[in-house]
């Protein structure tokens, strides 16, 4: 068994069949799903919100890792936290310094694991002292906001930096370009989460793309 957590963006699934999409990803071994939240703000796209959220927790059956690429995200934690998000991942870059802490303690208030995600243009030493805090770190591989992009590899080399630096229990995704191969660069630097949106929904055989970022 391998410890690579799977989480597919729904991003990259047909939103009119949206339960047909994600169970394709659920009966494919999917570990988790990746909800890509945009505000138009943040990031210049705009995807989806609380009601959409709460819709898919009534029919998944994998835990919901939600990603808020918004603009004052401690507005937005309590209504995800009640949609059903099991794994609340909010910018760096949306929140001042020192309100990340409180971010993180709300976060963690509902129940939900805390994630803290950096932009390609972020350093990693920036996030250092929260990293006893969280529950995960997401280090973006591409510039946030559409799926299909292409993975930048200078931002795997952040991966060993913040490894070194958390606790063992730390969860380290990637988002952004993800496929086997890339992939592989990741988890070579400590990373033990992939997220990726058009390498398993684009794939002619959904199952062996799971897989295969299983073995990444
Ligand atoms: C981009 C999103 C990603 C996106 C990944 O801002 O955060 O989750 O869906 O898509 P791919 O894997 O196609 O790059
Ligand atoms: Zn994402």
């Amino acid at each position: 068994m391998s410890d690579i957590i799977v989480s597919p963006s729904i991003l990259s699934a047909d939103f009119a069949n949206l339960e047909r999409d994600i169970k394709k990803v659920e009966n494919a071994g999917a570990d988790w799903l990746h909800i890509d939240v945009m505000d138009g703000h943040f990031v210049p796209n705009i995807t989806i919100g609380v009601p959409v959220t709460a819709s898919i927790k009534k029919i998944a059956r994998v835990p919901l890792d939600v990603h808020l690429m918004i603009e004052n995200p401690e507005r937005y934690i309590e209504p995800f936290a009640n949609a059903g998000a099991d794994i609340l991942t909010f910018h760096y870059e949306a929140v001042d310094e020192n309100k990340i802490q409180q971010v993180i303690k709300q976060i963690k208030s509902f129940g939900v694991k805390a994630g803290l995600s950096i932009k390609p243009k972020t350093s990693p030493e920036k996030i250092i002292k929260f990293l006893p805090y969280l529950d995960l770190v997401l280090v973006m591989t591409v510039e946030p906001g559409f799926g299909g992009q292409a993975f930048m590899e200078d931002c795997a080399e952040k991966l060993p930096v913040i490894r070194a630096n958390a606790p063992e229990s730390l969860i380290l995704q990637v988002d952004g370009g993800i496929n086997d191969k890339t992939g592989r660069v990741c988890t070579e630097r400590g990373a033990n989460s992939l997220v990726a949106g058009n390498y398993i929904y684009k794939s002619p055989d959904i199952k062996l793309a799971v897989t295969s970022l299983r073995c990444a």
